[in-house]
């Protein structure tokens, strides 16, 4: 079990702040989306409502009533968006393949779904660009959902299932196989906050959902690592960095200790170390997780992985008190919601003063040091897995030029940053060994619907057109470079 230890929030820029930053060679740059978010086409060629639909049609849910029937298109523009990507100089486009498309009930295979993702890999391939595979970004089968979702143990088992069924397609070209995104919030905003499909507002179904999701990570990596021994297997997970607000303050540290515990440690502990944090498990006695966890599950959850998937949007400062003015959630509707931590009552975050992105999130590069540095020492470095920064970005309302361009140059300088902050990291010995930007387009930012805008390209979801923001062609320089410019 790993300890938590606060440090002092840090708001200082990094080492690199500036100059010429050049990357370890055969560093990896990449771009990310995710099918729910760029797919559209959701009814077709048999694929069937995932929790998201479903979750979109609940009155209030998503903000302007927006849903993913449409999205980017994606489905039927793949070819050009691969050629926009190797356009860009991007190695790798790291995608997630929808579990309603390819086994549309949970059950049967939809040969039609398989072969939509069999043609984006054989296109990504042709340009050089490597595929890395999600085979879970939070679209579970409705009929699944139907039968208890992600609370109900039987899931596990048949996530395994669809885990097969992709690699039975795709492992004579796919070699990178991350199960899970982001889990957290997985579990936690869609079944206790009740801001993510499928909107239950549960502590203990949200615990029940943590195990299980873990439960059916470890099981498909034992199921891939049998047939393709040589494969990069790995997990993302999202990170925030929990600092006390007055660290001589030992409410403030240990409203810091619960967060970190219900965010970080809750999938890292089990997953890398084979053990539920301690400190955890008494926080949230009582609510039923213990029961949860059979006899062998921490083994088949800490089944080893190649790579550490790394998504990082910003830090927290935490108190025991409210803040004045608390910093936004994550659901800005009118569908009723709660905290997605099943036992932080007493926990706060406070703005500490940084800029903000369009999602009121704080813009704080120097977290990401620490925090890979953490992972490094405490997690990945003992073990030899790679780090890999699978997500990073920013939202911020673009303007459009007169000519259609988009000269974003605060998502630029927020890349800039954090990739700094990254090669700071580097420089102290964390093995990170490459990049995502979130996003490759803007798309559905889920409850937040298509208002929010994260892409390096610009999608007009009108026409479909894309174009590629000041940032995206910053990030193409990058990418060829392998360097950040002064
Ligand atoms: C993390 C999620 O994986 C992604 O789907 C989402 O759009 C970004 N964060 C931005 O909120």
């Amino acid at each position: 079990m790993t300890a938590y230890t606060p440090s002092a929030p840090l708001t200082t820029p990094g080492r690199n702040a500036e100059g010429l930053v050049r990357f370890p060679e055969g560093f990896l740059w990449g771009a990310a989306t995710a099918a729910f978010q760029v797919e559209g086409a959701s009814q077709e060629d048999g694929r069937k409502d995932s929790i998201w639909d479903a979750y979109c049609r609940v009155p209030g849910a998503v903000l302007g009533g927006d849903d993913g029937t449409v999205a980017c298109d994606q489905y039927h523009r793949y070819r050009d968006d691969v050629r926009l990507m190797a356009e860009m100089n991007l190695a790798t486009y790291r995608f997630s393949t929808s579990w309603s498309r390819v086994r549309p009930d949970g059950g049967a295979v939809n040969p039609k779904g398989l072969d939509y993702y069999s043609r984006l890999v054989d296109e990504l391939l042709e340009h050089d660009i490597l595929p890395w595979l999600t085979l879970y970004h939070w679209d579970l089968p409705q009929a699944l959902e139907e039968k208890g979702g992600w609370a109900n143990r039987d899931t596990a088992y048949l996530f395994q299932e669809y885990a097969v069924t992709m690699h039975e397609a795709l492992g004579d070209r796919v070699g990178v196989w991350t199960t899970l995104n982001e889990p957290w919030c997985s579990a936690f905003l869609g079944y206790t906050g009740g801001a993510h499909a499928p909107g239950r507002r549960s502590k203990e179904d949200g615990l029940a959902a943590a195990h299980h999701l873990m439960l059916g990570h470890g099981l498909a990596v034992q199921a891939l690592r049998e047939r393709a021994p040589e494969a990069n297997l790995g997990i993302t997970l999202n990170f925030e960095v929990e600092d006390p607000k007055d660290p001589s303050n030992p409410a403030d540290v240990d409203a810091a200790r619960r967060l970190d515990g219900q965010f970080t440690r809750i999938f890292a502990d089990p997953i890398l170390t084979g053990e539920y944090p301690a400190d955890l498990l008494q926080d949230v006695a009582g609510l039923g997780l213990e029961e949860k966890i059979h006899d062998g599950d921490l083994e088949i959850i800490s089944s080893p992985i190649d790579s550490l998937g790394v998504n990082y949007y910003h830090g927290n400062l935490v108190a025991s008190t409210p803040a004045e003015r608390e910093l936004q959630g994550s659901a800005p509707t009118s569908y009723p919601t709660q905290s997605p931590f099943p036992a932080a009552d007493d926990a706060y975050v406070h703005p500490r003063g940084l800029p903000v992105t369009d999602m009121d999130w704080e813009i704080q590069p120097e977290g990401l040091t620490r925090l890979l540095n953490r992972l490094q020492a405490d997690y990945t470095g003992p073990k030899g897995i790679a780090l890999y920064v699978t997500e990073n970005g920013c939202a911020f309302d673009d303007v459009v030029e007169a000519d259609g361009s988009v000269d974003d140059q605060n998502r630029l300088s927020f890349y800039d940053g954090h990739l700094r902050a990254i090669k700071d990291a580097i420089d102290d010995g964390a093995d990170v060994r490459g990049y995502f930007a979130w996003s490759l387009l803007d798309n559905f930012e889920w409850t937040w619907g298509y208002g929010k805008r994260f892409g390096v390209v610009r999608v007009d979801y009108e026409s479909q057109e894309r174009t590629v923001k000041a940032s995206g062609r910053w990030y193409s320089q990058v990418a060829r470079d392998n360097a950040v410019p002064p």
